[in-house]
């Protein structure tokens, strides 16, 4: 406890911000949360996880529906689209989880404030109010998690109309004729899923090579065949030099370029620019105080998360690491435990990914390539979701599951999924990795029946032997 009237203001509310101010309460500490949105939930829950999810399983019903409903034996009329009472059902989920983070804020007794948050000083913050009105607060320790916000183009800038972010691509309201996404990365996959789903043709340009940067590349030579069956189009290699919004034909027009200068022009009546997102230092204050941060813009943080400012704390996509709410979530935890006295670390290595598309990709730990390039001998399995009784029966068996392990130890070091519900089937593989299991410990594991957990056990049988079922 300190003299001052806080013992921690919380600049932001999104899911480092909440969690930190919650966890900061819960721990006795007098705690002030403040964003400029009277909402609480930041942009992963009012332009970016909850509502892109929400579309994404909204697309997806209605995708079955018209392409799976008679595969089932169930005969339906063409089914039509009512974009407006989808995007109302999204909101209406967004709006009830942050109604659900004001009543944990009531229940935890945060302090939640509405207003803009400036740091003057270590201990110092000046807040402008919606009203006008500006006023000052002191807390022992102040902690900044105001994420990040799309990368914006010089030759293709937002104008909220044709050229678009990702937070006005979930606000759409009408389908696109010709999406144009400019970006292979996790946001473009996902935007591109969900309007191709409602009847879009989707084209999407990546300056690299290859889509999905950091996706172990067996899985991506799978996806990409699933995605072009779906009809996303991918044009790798080219890098967006030029754009022009043409006002009469309603059209964006959009030049790129490969490698040799080679120039292919597109056209479409929407380009989403999904190019990777910058953290928000600037109205803060941090920038201005001088702040120290890495060669690419985060915040600097040491264990306990202090930055270069005494008493100023950063979390979340400011700092380095992947832009993830799980991972803004969790250092918030072990900031404030921290700060707390408790001896609370975080595993930065161990941090799972998700990519929502169809089928879905998720991630943890090491790759065949990531171990490799760390001079680790590694055994690998690899099973097919083909082969699965429980994906068959849903008739979604497309995709593959991957176990990485040490070739000496057998210690499991890293799994990645390619398939239905492996969003969900992650969490067991981050679990078996954070308990050092080995494979062969995860392929005794027994797991029920039919489930998608046994191909799960069943890549593990493979790390080492035979699978069953291959
Ligand atoms: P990203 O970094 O994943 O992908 C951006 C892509 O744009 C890269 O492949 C890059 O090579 C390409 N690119 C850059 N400049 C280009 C140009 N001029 N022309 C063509 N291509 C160009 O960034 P993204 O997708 O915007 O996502 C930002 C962050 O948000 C990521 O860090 C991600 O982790 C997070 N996120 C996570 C989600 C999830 O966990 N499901 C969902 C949405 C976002």
């Amino acid at each position: 406890m300190s003299d001052k009237r806080w013992d921690l203001i919380v600049l932001g509310a999104g899911p480092g911000g909440y969690v930190a101010a919650i966890r900061a309460s819960q721990l006795g500490l007098r705690t002030l949360c403040i964003d400029r949105n009277p909402l609480p939930g930041g942009t992963c829950l009012h332009r970016g996880c909850i509502p892109s999810k929400a579309l994404l399983e909204s697309s997806r019903f209605f995708a079955n529906v018209r392409d799976a409903a008679t595969l089932h034996g169930v005969v339906v009329p063409e089914p039509s689209l009512d974009l407006a009472a989808m995007m109302q059902r999204k909101q209406g989920v967004v709006d009830r989880l942050s109604k659900g983070i004001q009543g944990l804020f009531k229940r935890n007794g945060v302090t939640h404030l509405t207003g803009t948050a400036r740091i003057l000083e270590s201990g110092k913050i000046q807040i402008s109010e919606s009203d006008g009105s500006v006023r000052e607060e002191e807390s022992a320790r102040i902690l900044v998690a105001t994420g990040s916000r799309s990368i914006d183009l010089p030759m293709a800038p937002f104008d909220g109309g044709h050229i678009i972010d990702s937070s006005t691509a979930l606000t759409l309201d009408r389908v696109p004729k010709h999406l144009i996404v400019i970006g292979a990365g996790v946001i473009g996959l996902e935007m591109a899923t969900i309007w191709r789903r409602l009847g879009a043709d989707v084209t999407i340009i990546e300056a690299l090579p290859e889509i999905l940067p950091g996706v172990d590349p067996v899985l991506i030579r799978n996806a990409k065949r699933l995605f072009r069956k779906q009809g996303l189009v991918f044009a790798t290699g080219q890098r967006l030099i030029e754009s022009r919004v043409e006002a009469e034909s309603d059209k964006v027009m959009v030049w790129c370029e490969n490698d040799k200068g080679e120039r292919t022009e597109y056209s479409g009546d929407k380009v989403l620019v999904s190019v990777g997102r910058k953290p928000n230092l600037e109205e803060s204050g941090l920038r201005q105080l001088g702040i120290a941060c890495d060669p690419s813009g985060r915040v600097i943080v040491d264990d306990d998360f202090q930055t270069s400012l005494p008493g100023i704390y950063s979390i979340g996509d400011i700092t380095p690491g992947p832009m993830l709410a799980h991972k803004a979530s969790e250092e918030a935890i072990v900031a404030v435990e921290r700060m707390a006295g408790k001896e609370s670390r975080i595993d930065h290595d161990l941090i799972p990914s998700v990519v929502y598309c169809q089928p879905e990709i998720a991630m943890v730990g090491m790759t065949e390539s990531d171990a490799k390039a760390l001079g680790r001998a590694v055994n690998t399995g690899q099973f097919p979701l083909l082969a699965s009784g429980r994906a068959q029966t849903a008739a979604d068996a497309d995709g593959i599951i991957r176990i990485v392990a040490d070739a000496e130890s057998d210690e499991i070091l890293g799994v990645q999924i390619l398939g239905r519900e492996a969003s969900e089937l992650i969490a067991s593989a981050t679990v078996a990795i954070r308990s050092k299991m080995t494979s062969r410990q995860l392929a005794e594991t027994i797991v029920s029946h039919p489930s998608l957990a046994e191909t799960l056990k069943e890549a593990a049988l493979l790390v080492t032997g035979k699978a069953i079922h291959l």
